[in-house]
């Protein structure tokens, strides 16, 4: 049977972040870390799962009912019960899945998988399905199967992104433009602190209830609200929830503006939209941590740094700093040296370049 081959991105978050369960826009673009899966059919209805990183093999049966085993194939798996569920047919199936995206620090190799997994599985049964609905498709998986409810970015950053563009995407109505990024002569720098972000997940969904809470008590979705409405509305909230809805309403507009800066070729006035990101990430929404923060801090005082926040869910993770290229030494000496005083280890620090979205590898 013939070998297919597709590649799925992970994904940073320029802005817009925790405002896409919020129906609200979000810039995220996919990187050049990938998940490669390769493979062919079967002509049973085995499917036979390798993870080569992991060094794990699993084998399920589409014909039986298929179990949550809490570990990495819970991805793969998820997405073929969502394929199941909308009665698409499936043949049997071997996968060798293998990537070099960091895991557990933010950049979303868990949506990378799904959406290898599901664009493998496309190609192989020639299914009629498009990119925006096996987006939906992969992050049902995510949150029917594997139990986390995140919100659509990370499965369409990784699905639609273009090379050096941004993905600006209205979460409401999932509708979406390229925003092209004037980085040349700057670079796009993760630094990981290496913290682990166990508690995400439970301070995610709080965090998740608090703003379906306010949205009940204001009988207002959260996106309609612009920041002049807030300053009127905001004695009906208890002051968890003002912070919370703050920053939100005021997270959303910044979005706005960073797409006009990026357009105008304005890194300056979109590098302290990022700063003003963090503050509000750090202050309102409170899903910040020390680590997090002392990259952010340091970094503005370094010559170069244009603006830097922390991406993805928080609680740990990395923080992400556009940096004129000649400002990269200095940053990654300085930040390093900062850490290492106040934590007793050095980060990591990834460049990125952003990447095309996911797709078939030829040959
Ligand atoms: C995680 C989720 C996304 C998004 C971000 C926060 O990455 O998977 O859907 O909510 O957190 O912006």
């Amino acid at each position: 049977m013939e070998e297919i081959k597709v590649r799925a991105p992970g994904r940073i978050n320029l802005i817009g972040e925790h405002t896409d369960y919020n129906c609200g826009f979000v810039l995220p673009c996919a990187i050049n870390q990938e998940i490669t899966v390769a493979g062919k059919g079967r002509k049973d209805k085995k499917v036979i799962l390798h993870s080569i990183n992991f060094n794990r093999k699993v084998e399920i049966n589409l014909d039986e009912k298929l179990k949550r085993r809490g570990d990495w194939s819970d991805y793969p798996v998820g997405v073929i019960d969502q394929y199941q569920k909308r009665n698409f047919s499936l043949s049997g199936m071997e996968l060798k899945i293998s990537g070099n995206i960091p895991l557990g620090v933010g950049l979303s190799s868990s949506a990378a998988l799904e959406v290898a997994t599901a664009l493998f599985i496309k190609t192989l049964n020639n299914l009629k399905i498009t990119k925006e609905e096996m987006g939906v498709l992969c992050q049902k998986a995510e949150n029917e199967f594997v139990g986390v409810s995140c919100g659509i970015m990370d499965q369409f950053a990784s699905l639609l992104s273009k090379k050096d563009f941004a993905l600006f995407l209205d979460c409401r109505d999932l509708s979406y433009s390229c925003v092209p990024l004037p980085f040349a002569g700057y670079k796009l720098v993760l630094t990981n602190t290496k913290k682990s972000r166990k508690l995400s997940a439970s301070a995610y969904n709080q965090r998740r209830n608090e703003c379906e809470k306010a949205a009940e008590l204001l009988s207002l979705n959260l996106r309609d609200i612009s920041p002049r409405q807030f300053s009127g509305l905001k004695s009906k909230l208890p002051s968890v929830l003002q912070k919370r809805v703050q920053y939100v309403v005021e997270e959303n507009e910044r979005v706005l503006l960073a797409v006009e800066n990026l357009k105008k070729n304005d890194l300056d006035s979109f590098g302290k939209l990022l700063y003003l990101s963090h503050n509000g990430l750090r202050n309102l929404y409170e899903v910040s941590c020390p680590e997090l923060d002392l990259i952010v801090d340091e970094g503005r005082k370094i010559k170069g740094v244009i603006g830097g926040r922390m991406t993805g869910a928080g609680f740990g993770g990395c923080t992400l700093h556009l940096i004129k290229e000649e400002g990269l030494e200095k940053f990654q000496e300085k930040i390093s040296e900062s850490f290492l005083k106040e934590f007793h280890q050095r980060p990591d620090f990834y460049l990125c370049a952003p990447a095309p979205g996911a797709s078939s590898v030829k040959g």
